[in-house]
């Protein structure tokens, strides 16, 4: 029962009839996020000049918008102007609303970015062991916050960290610009992010988080920077959004090892739709590595791919656990991609070297139709893992033109199996498994009729 209201959420926001819910939900004064109170981060002494650092105007602006939270909430609005600042935190029933020409930058003093422990489901940073930067901007156990504006900017001024990164001079893994933990109801909406240190949105441990109508981009030369990145959430849809980064667009993840595992907090109910993506040196639309917790029920479609080097990648590795299931991506349009579709189980970083090489993850169901590729190199490269094959992968109606003639065959594969009907290039023999048909296949038709009835 739970899981029909789920569904029904997550169809609603597919279908665009989630407005009317949020309003219902936020009274009836206006469009989503609209609040009874308003303050402006100048009553709190802040200075748009670019050189003024405004971490303490945000903080007090926040805790003072805190008291308005059972009065319907309250707006922080940020006019005009280029708002320096250091990390700070938000709270529940809150909106910031950026003006159109209101930029929020991050700081280049590393000291404004304090230290956290790393996600219990990560038990380490990212980049190197132990603690980690804070986010510039954080939720942590909220509910009810919109972060949106009339296409105002939220810079993270990334290069500083992308040169501590490279010359080992960073202490700690470096601070993504937005990050809900443990938080629900979370909208952001009709902003630009530029040059986030690391991720540009990270839900974690979160539920019901709406991305629209937004904007990212990094330096696509930058070591490893992704845009969106639920993990370990129940319920998120992405829409009518353009990224363009130097590693993953969306990835998808829960987890890394044995910290995931013991967490057990799965990522489900994934609505993609009409997003605009590139990843210079990752993927698109990326699952994993970290999956430990497991990742089911994903639903990507209407997505436009260019310049990127892989196009969809499911990433894994023994030692990692979990599963990645019930993924279903359709209408899809790539042009100049290096690898279509990659699927590997040799993803080999590992928190520590603490991993129980017989935890082996499951891939299982995963649907990749209507999609037509241009300038691609390579349609396919799918390795399982010896004595844990990746199964139900199923290939429907894919058209990809190959100009790269030096990559002497456009699939390779081993330890997989599945179907696969009209595709072009003929794919591998083991995705036409001789005893399987297409009712071993994912798919979102039947599997929206039955949520349904
Ligand atoms: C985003 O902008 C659109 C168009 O102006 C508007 O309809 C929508 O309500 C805005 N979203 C939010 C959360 O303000
Ligand atoms: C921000 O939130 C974190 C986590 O809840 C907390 O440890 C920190 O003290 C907060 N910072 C401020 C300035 O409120
Ligand atoms: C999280 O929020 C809930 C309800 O708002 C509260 O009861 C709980 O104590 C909070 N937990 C932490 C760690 O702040
Ligand atoms: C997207 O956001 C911009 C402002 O950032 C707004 O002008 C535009 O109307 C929005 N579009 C939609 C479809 O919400
Ligand atoms: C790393 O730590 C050293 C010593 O505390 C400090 O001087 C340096 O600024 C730190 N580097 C960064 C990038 O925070
Ligand atoms: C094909 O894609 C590659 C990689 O994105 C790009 O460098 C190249 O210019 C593209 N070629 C054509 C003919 O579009
Ligand atoms: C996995 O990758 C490592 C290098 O990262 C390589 O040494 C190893 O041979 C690969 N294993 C398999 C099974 O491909
Ligand atoms: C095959 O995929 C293309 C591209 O997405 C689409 O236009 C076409 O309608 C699909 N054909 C069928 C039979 O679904
Ligand atoms: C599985 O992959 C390994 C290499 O990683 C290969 O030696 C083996 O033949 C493959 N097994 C099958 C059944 O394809």
């Amino acid at each position: 029962m739970k899981r029909l209201v789920v569904l029904a959420w997550a169809l609603a926001v597919v279908l665009g009839s989630v407005h009317g819910d949020v309003r219902r939900q936020w009274g009836e004064q206006g469009p989503p996020g609209s609040r009874p109170h308003s303050v402006t981060i100048t009553e709190f002494g802040a200075v748009g000049d670019g050189k003024t650092l405004n971490t303490v105007p945000f903080q007090n602006a926040v805790f003072y918008a805190r008291s308005f939270a059972d009065k319907g909430g309250a707006q922080l609005y940020v006019p005009k102007g280029r708002w320096l600042t250091g990390s700070f935190n938000l709270t529940s029933h809150l909106t910031v609303f950026l003006e159109e020409d209101a930029t929020i930058i991050g700081t280049k003093e590393s000291s404004q970015w304090p230290v956290v422990e790393p996600l219990p489901s990560y038990g380490q940073g990212l980049d190197l062991p132990g603690p980690r930067h804070r986010s510039l901007i954080n939720g942590y156990n909220l509910t009810d916050v919109v972060i949106t504006g009339n296409n105002g900017v939220i810079d993270g001024q990334g290069s500083v960290w992308w040169d501590w990164l490279s010359s080992h001079e960073l202490n700690h893994s470096r601070p993504h610009l937005v990050e809900f933990l443990y938080s629900e109801e979370i909208v952001i909406s009709n902003l630009t992010f530029l040059n986030s240190p690391a991720w540009s949105i990270h839900p974690v441990y979160c539920s019901n988080v709406k991305v629209h109508n937004v904007t990212i981009k990094t330096s696509l030369d930058a070591p490893f920077t992704d845009g969106i990145v639920p993990d370990s959430c129940l319920n998120v849809c992405i829409e009518d959004s353009t990224i363009s980064v130097s590693h993953d667009a969306i990835s998808v993840k829960s987890g890394w090892d044995k910290y995931g595992i013991s967490m057990g907090r799965p990522t489900s109910d994934i609505y993609i739709n009409r997003v605009d993506l590139q990843a210079s040196f990752g993927a698109a639309l990326a699952f994993g590595s970290e999956m430990s917790g497991g990742i089911s029920d994903i639903h990507a479609a209407h997505l436009k791919i260019h310049g990127s080097n892989k196009g969809f990648s499911f990433k894994t590795t023994p030692g990692r656990g979990g599963y990645i299931k019930e993924v279903v991506i359709s209408d899809v349009e790539m042009d100049g991609v290096l690898v279509a579709i990659e699927f590997t189980g040799n993803s080999t970083s590992h928190p520590d070297d603490d991993f129980d090489p017989s935890e082996l993850p499951v891939i299982d169901q995963i649907t990749l139709e209507n999609m037509v590729g241009t300038n691609i190199s390579v349609a396919g490269v799918l390795l399982g893992i010896k004595g844990d094959p990746f199964t139900a992968i199923c290939l429907s109606n894919l058209s990809f033109s190959i100009t790269d003639s030096a990559h002497s065959s456009p699939w390779s594969c081993s330890n997989v199996s599945g179907y696969s009907e009209s595709v072009f290039p003929e794919p591998c023999s083991e995705l036409n498994t001789p005893s399987s048909d297409s009712s071993i296949c994912f798919s979102l038709a039947s599997y929206s009729a039955t949520a349904v009835a």
